[in-house]
């Protein structure tokens, strides 16, 4: 039986959805915002393959002034993009489900390789305090998912076995991370992407929105 329901945070919970570059008028905004998106992710894997830590806003930060020089566009762009790690919005599905889930007196929380400031952030932005009981970060072991001890936070914090706690994450490779652990998983592919053989495990299922993961 499922205890805890654990979700990763950025392109799950949160979305840094298009609508929040309306104010930001560079015309290249989106493609440094998908080219720093990349990066950073290749960057977390960089740092745990040279046995080497830099917390999340630092590489998220890095990543975005690389964007800025591949599209020839001013450094303190750079601020203002790295500014929506702080403030995302989440998805439609997200309030109901955590709803839903407090209802029937499940766990709920995240792990995410964010930092804790980043997470807060956005947890308060969207109202989400109250829906939320336990906030995990790569951040306070120093090392980012995939790595297994990442996930590993989530059953010790809560003393439960990883067949006890589903984690749901839109990204394959950290829906694979967290298989490869031993959770059951729940992958959320809001877009109907393909899936990659990287999640093709017995621990894994598919799930099209959040609120599903109650089925
Ligand atoms: C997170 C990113 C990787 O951990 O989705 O929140």
């Amino acid at each position: 039986m499922i205890k805890a329901y654990i979700f990763d945070a950025f392109g799950t919970l949160f979305n840094l959805d298009n609508r929040l570059l309306d104010h930001i008028k560079h015309p290249s905004k989106e493609d440094i915002l998908n080219y720093a998106r990349s990066k950073q992710l290749s960057y977390t894997w960089l740092q745990s393959l040279m046995q080497s830590y830099q917390a999340f806003d630092q590489i998220t930060r890095i990543a975005l002034e690389d964007g800025c020089k591949k599209y020839d566009a001013p450094s303190d762009l750079a601020n203002a993009l790295s500014a929506l790690y702080f403030k995302p919005i989440i998805f439609d599905d997200v309030l109901p489900t955590l709803q839903k889930l407090q209802k029937k007196s499940k766990i709920t929380g995240i792990l995410s390789n964010g930092t804790h400031q980043m997470l807060r952030s956005g947890i308060q932005k969207n109202g989400l305090e109250n829906y939320l009981n336990v906030v995990y970060s790569a951040d306070d072991i120093g090392m980012y998912k995939p790595a297994p001890q990442v996930y590993q936070m989530v059953t010790n914090g809560l003393k439960l076995q990883a067949k006890e706690v589903l984690f749901v994450s839109s990204n394959q490779w950290d829906v694979a991370g967290a298989a490869n652990y031993g959770l059951q998983v729940a992958w959320l592919n809001r877009h109907g992407a393909f899936r990659e053989a990287i999640t093709m495990k017995d621990n894994v299922r598919e799930i099209g929105k959040c609120v599903d993961v109650l089925m």
